[in-house]
């Protein structure tokens, strides 16, 4: 961890106000911002840690706990709530065996609600990584998370073969 961090550090050298671009490049390379980071990029920046925490939890795109490979966001703005998004929420809830706001035992999987997507007209909708699933009934919803498994549950055995 330490050399991939120092990687992204050495193009910030000198450059004191760069805290979000490097929370920003850290959470690309590690998917998340590990505690051990922050407290190298804060004396990097020589800064104080607490300044560097409460920018990190500050902001809602930052994840200070490792997250699944997967991310299931379930839209509860209005219209989707209206039209079963909690319901649909509670299925995939059902379905990962965790919580809104979890991640899986093994990472492959987290769980997060959302506020409205934009796109209200297509609601209710759950962004499976970066697809938009339109107008999605419970059904969908345990469909695209069972494909989602069996896809992993294969590539896992082809792994093995190899
Ligand atoms: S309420 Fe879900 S997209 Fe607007």
């Amino acid at each position: 961890m330490e050399e991939r961090l120092n990687k992204i550090l050495s193009v910030f050298e000198g450059k004191r106000g760069a805290l979000i671009s490097i929370l920003q490049r850290v959470q690309e390379e590690f998917g998340y911002l590990p505690e051990e980071t922050l407290k190298e990029i804060a004396t990097f920046l020589k800064l104080p840690r607490s300044q560097v925490f409460s920018v990190a939890t500050f902001y809602a795109h930052f994840y200070l706990t490792r997250r699944g490979d997967h991310l299931v966001r379930v839209c509860q703005g209005t219209a989707c709530h209206v039209r079963g998004g909690r319901e649909i929420l509670e299925v995939a809830e059902h379905c990962l065996g965790i919580k809104t706001g979890q991640t899986t035992g093994d990472y492959q999987y987290s769980l997060e609600r959302v506020a409205c997507l934009g796109s209200c007209a297509l609601a209710p909708l759950i962004v499976f990584d970066d697809t938009l699933y339109p107008q999605v009934t419970t059904k969908n919803v345990v469909e695209i998370l069972k494909n989602s498994k069996d896809a992993q549950r294969e590539k896992g055995s082809e792994a093995e073969k190899a």
